[in-house]
């Protein structure tokens, strides 16, 4: 839980007076991994952990800004063409110059924030971070005038340009649309959702985080992405979502087998999606889970994004008779997601923590899943 009172408290002895309070979530994404930037359909829906800023217009052209949980205080200029050049000072940056580009005529502000969604575990604490600003300057100098999804692509385009990650929608769509209670079905390629409600009766969703500090800057995530980007434009298609298996066995001989595997991985995913939902209507959660562990195999082996520590708590979850498991989010450390019957909980949490504990060393963190609301503003 965020202490909103404490964050309140930091801003007016900085600052000497009060501010306004947003939020934005992170993300879970039960299926549907990185189909996103391939036209394909993801599943993702918004977590109960925040990062919340409490912020004030200032009157001059500076941005001062305390992120809490960090201890660091920076400050820019908006109308600096470079910007400040640490990663994490660039997003706030990468925001103010991107909502300035849409139209929005963002002025000096005052910021304290924090927030608890876990950095590095692939629970997307940047777009939580990106989509909470762009709700607050959205309402203190554009009106509320951009919608939500606009905002979503803001958060996008400053990954891309200010920090470097080519990443797809699905997080920033995710902390700006979430709903209490729903997962969303996203069409990446029309930007079409549905909100699923998601009750599963007699099973749970909870995240282990590997603690495996998950790094998607400068990353081999670029690379992952350049590689359907080739495949699909030898294809003749503008995203994988478009290309046939027989199509890309015809392109086989002509590709790489590191791009082979990595094009097959996005195709299963995309049909794995459509299973997911197919089962869902069925109330059928054993199958959701079967094609979580599927999904999990080809991230692994084709799409090589898990690591050892994460590969891991999956064989354990199988082991333990867990429905579901797999790496989330963009790989390279973080967390799994598991479905597991009520009846199995409490063992398998308290089992995969004493034997994760044992294997590596350190703890794994367990994290139990309550899917909230998107951005939004909390008040005073
Ligand atoms: C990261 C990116 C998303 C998506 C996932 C993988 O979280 O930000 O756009 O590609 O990885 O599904």
């Amino acid at each position: 839980m965020i202490d909103i009172d404490a964050l309140k408290k930091e801003f007016s002895i900085r600052f000497g007076r009060e501010g306004v309070v947003y939020a934005a979530p992170g993300r879970i994404n039960l299926i549907g991994e990185h189909t996103d930037y391939n036209g394909g359909f993801v599943f993702p829906g918004a977590v109960s952990q925040s990062i919340v800023a409490v912020i004030a217009i200032n009157g001059c052209r500076h941005v001062n800004a305390f992120a809490c949980d960090m201890q660091l205080q920076y400050s820019f200029n908006l109308d600096d063409p470079e910007g400040p050049q640490s990663v994490h000072e660039r997003y706030v940056y990468g925001m103010a110059r991107e909502m300035m580009a849409s139209g929005v005529a963002v002025d000096g502000f005052d910021v304290v924030y924090g927030g608890d969604v876990p950095l590095g575990a692939g629970m997307s604490s940047s777009a939580a971070l990106e989509c909470c600003f762009a709700t607050a300057l959205n309402d203190l100098f554009g009106n509320g005038r951009l919608d939500r999804m606009t905002l979503a692509r803001i958060g996008q385009a400053t990954e891309h340009k200010y920090v470097g990650v080519m990443c797809g929608i699905m997080d920033q769509f995710a902390s700006m649309h979430g709903r209490e209670g729903s997962l969303m079905r996203l069409d990446c390629r029309s930007g079409e959702y549905v909100y699923f409600p998601w009750h599963p009766k007699g099973y749970r969703l909870v995240l282990v985080n590997s603690c495996v500090k998950h790094e998607l800057v400068g990353s081999p995530y670029n690379d992952r992405r350049r590689s359907c980007e080739r495949v699909a434009s030898l294809a003749g298609v503008e995203t994988l979502r478009d290309c046939s298996w027989q199509r890309l066995e015809e392109l086989r001989p002509q590709i790489s087998d590191e791009d082979y595997r990595r094009a097959r991985y996005v195709l299963g995913e995309k049909d794995r999606v459509l299973a997911v939902c197919d089962a869902l209507q069925k109330d059928d959660y054993e199958e959701v889970g079967r094609q979580m562990y599927q999904t999990h195999k080809g991230l692994s082996e084709d799409y090589e994004v898990s690591c050892e520590e994460i590969d891991y708590l999956v064989d354990e979850a199988r082991r333990l008779g867990v429905s579901g498991s797999r790496i989330m989010g963009g790989g390279f450390g973080g967390c799994t997601i598991n479905l597991v019957k009520n009846q199995l909980y409490d063992t398998f949490v308290t089992t995969v923590s004493e034997n994760y504990k044992v294997r590596f060393g350190v703890d794994c963190k367990i994290i139990p899943v309550l899917i909230g609301n998107g951005a939004r503003r909390i008040g005073n």
